[in-house]
Order: structure tokens, then C-alpha cells, then sequence
């Protein structure tokens, strides 16, 4: 099995070592080649996506990936810039279902800035559809006004917009993961508002047809982001379009209060995936060897689950991961008095030595 190694920009590299090592200690033989992506992949080769690193990823089974992302690449112009190697990724490999779970781990209840009682035992899968959207939807770009009161003014604009099969591949996906858990599916839309979202809004309940031992729930996107705060337990499975999504994930992963132990899986239709945690390069801490590796880590654990179908190897690493925590052992960002201070490459060499 060939796993594309990806480490990218800012305290990417530094956390893909770690869990690379951690790969390496599983007694597989897995085939790791790794290629330069984003700022890195411009440095190298005048492309945040160079053509060999798109190649090496397209042929691999499965993609862990760092960050991307760093100042010095912000006045590139659009296509240049490290975030389009992510999005030229997605799009080329087809990775349209995106799995970020949100877990509040028990050792590390008080890391949330909510009350312990909100979030304690938080524990939510958001699946968000990551290839369509008003994200590369077209046409989109900046024009003259054809129209409308500002009629002859500049005017920026974007096309959002789902087709029938993208949003019944997404709900499938997120239907089954329901299925797997506690048979809660909440579909979050605006569809008091945009066409797009009625138009999922009725597929999605079309879909359900198909999964009736799974109770499905709508909410609108506003609402969504209120309950999130105000009683996120109430939800398991969340499935929503690509920008909404986007928005709703952060906002999930901080309700833990440890956006450094999230990881992610986006995933295209016959599993094939790319992972990674989901934070960013945070190019404000690169280098000093403090950043949490434990978010690569675990997004090398559902690479083992999802990709390479060795779902006992997963649970080793992530039963190593609760290890090291009841050990007491933090990173600067889950730092609390009374643990132990440890750097990122003392984090992924504990995370070793757990694995027995
Ligand atoms: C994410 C990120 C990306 C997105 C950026 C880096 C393009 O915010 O993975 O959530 O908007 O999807
Ligand atoms: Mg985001």
C-alpha cells in the first residue's frame, strides 16, 4: 500500500514526522514517498500543486497531509497561493465527502471555553461536502454590474449551486455514518432563503427514504450555529454543503477547545482519501517544535480505518493517544496546570512508545 506523504508549509512538516514515525512503528509495510505541496510546492517548483506532487497523490491509496499556508506566499496572486493546492487536490481526486469529527476528550473537558456541562462527552461527526458549492461553482469572478441599482459599478460575484447526484452521494455518506453511530442525522440548510439549499433540503429527504432506521432532522444554518453553542450534544451526525460546512467545522472543533487533536478524512467514492488534521500551518509557531502532533496522528488513524481497511491498527493509535493524555502529557495548547509540558517531537515519541 502507498501512502503520499504531504507535509506542506509552517509546523506541517514537524507534524507529519511524528506521524510518519508512528506509521512506522505499526510493523506494515507500507510504501511512504513524500512531495513538496503549497508554499512549499511554489518554493520548489512555481506551483502550490506541482504537477509530480498531483501525480504521486493520484496514484497513492491514500494522502496524509500537513498545513498549508504562509504569510510570505499572501500576495501571490489567487492561483498561486497555498490554499489552492488543497483545492486543486479535492477537485482532481474527486474527494467530495469530508469527515471532521468534533470529540471532547474527558482528560481534556476543561481546554473548552464552554461550561463543562455543554460540552462534556461532546462527541459529533460533521460530514461536509467538499467539491461543489459556491465554492467552484461558475461563473464566478469580478465584472461590471450588468444590472440592479449599481448597474456600471465594479462588482465581485459567485455562483452557488448543487446538482441532484453531488447532494445524493453526500447524503448516502453521511446516512451510512449515521447508521454507524447513534442513528441521528441533522441536515443543516438556508433553505427559507436560497433556492440551492430547498433544492438539498428535498433530496436529502428523498435519500432518507432509502435509511428509515435513521431519524433525519432539518435545521437552517443560523440556527445550527446558535445550538452548536448552546447545547451541541443534541447533535451526532451533521450533513451540510461545502461553505457552510466549512464555517460550522471550526466552530465545531473549538467547542472542544483543542482544535490540535481534530483530524479529518475527505474521501471520494470508493474511500480513497487524503488526511489531515484540521488545523492549519500556524507559521507563528513553525519550527519551535511545540506544535501538537496529536491531530496528524489521528488523521493517520482514520487513514488506517477508511483507506487502508486496517481498522485494529487505528484503534491502536488512537487507544495510544488516550494513553499519553491519562499520562498527563500536553502540549503548550492543552497545557493545564498540574500536567506535563512536552514539545511535539516528546508528544509523537510518547505516542511510540504507547503503542507497545
Ligand atoms: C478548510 C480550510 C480550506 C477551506 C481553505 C484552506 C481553502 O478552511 O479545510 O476548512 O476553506 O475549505
Ligand atoms: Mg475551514
Amino acid at each position: 500500500m502507498k501512502i503520499a506523504i504531504l507535509p506542506g508549509d509552517g509546523i506541517g512538516p514537524e507534524i507529519v514526522e511524528q506521524a510518519v514515525n508512528v506509521l512506522n512503528r505499526l510493523g506494515e509495510s507500507f510504501e511512504m514517498e513524500s512531495a513538496p505541496v503549497g508554499g512549499a510546492g511554489y518554493a520548489a517548483h512555481g506551483h502550490p500543486l506541482p504537477e509530480a506532487t498531483l501525480k504521486l497523490a493520484q496514484d497513492a491509496d491514500a494522502i496524509l497531509f500537513g498545513a498549508v499556508g504562509d504569510w510570505k506566499y499572501d500576495t501571490l496572486e489567487r492561483a498561486l497561493r497555498p490554499e489552492q493546492a488543497i483545492l486543486g487536490l479535492r477537485k482532481n481526486l474527486n474527494l467530495f465527502a469530508n469527515l471532521r469529527p468534533a470529540i471532547l476528550y474527558p482528560e481534556l473537558a476543561g481546554a473548552s471555553t464552554l461550561k463543562p456541562e455543554v460540552v462534556s462527552g461532546l462527541d459529533i461527526l460533521l460530514v461536509r461536502e467538499l467539491t461543489g458549492d459556491i465554492y467552484f461553482g461558475q461563473p464566478r469572478g469580478v465584472r461590471i454590474a450588468p444590472d440592479g441599482p449599481f448597474k456600471g459599478q465594479r462588482e465581485g460575484f459567485d455562483t452557488m449551486r448543487y446538482a441532484e447526484g453531488e447532494i445524493r452521494r453526500i447524503a448516502h455518506v453521511a446516512f451510512q455514518a449515521a447508521q454507524k453511530r447513534s442513528k441521528r442525522l441533522t441536515s443543516v440548510d438556508k433553505a427559507n432563503v436560497l433556492e440551492t439549499f430547498q433544492f438539498w433540503k428535498e433530496i436529502v429527504t428523498d435519500v432518507h427514504k432509502e435509511y428509515p432506521d435513521v431519524e433525519l432532522d432539518h435545521m437552517y444554518v443560523d440556527n445550527a450555529a446558535m445550538q452548536l453553542v448552546k447545547a451541541p450534544k443534541r447533535f451526532d451526525v451533521v450533513v451540510t454543503g461545502n461553505m457552510f460546512g466549512d464555517i460550522l467545522s471550526d466552530q465545531a472543533a473549538m467547542l472542544t477547545g483543542s482544535i490540535g487533536m481534530l483530524p479529518s478524512a475527505s474521501l471520494d467514492a470508493n474511500n480513497k482519501g487524503l488526511y489531515e488534521p484540521s488545523h492549519g500551518s500556524a507559521p507563528d509557531i513553525a519550527g519551535k517544535g511545540i506544535a501538537n502532533p496529536l491531530a496528524t496522528i489521528l488523521s493517520a488513524a482514520m487513514m488506517l480505518r477508511y483507506s487502508l481497511n486496517k481498522a485494529e491498527q487505528a484503534d491502536r493509535i488512537e487507544a495510544a493517544v488516550k494513553k499519553v493524555l491519562a499520562q498527563g502529557l500536553r502540549t503548550a495548547d492543552i497545557y493545564e496546570a498540574g500536567t506535563t509540558k512536552v514539545g511535539t517531537k516528546e508528544m509523537g515519541e510518547a505516542v511510540v512508545a504507547a503503542l507497545g
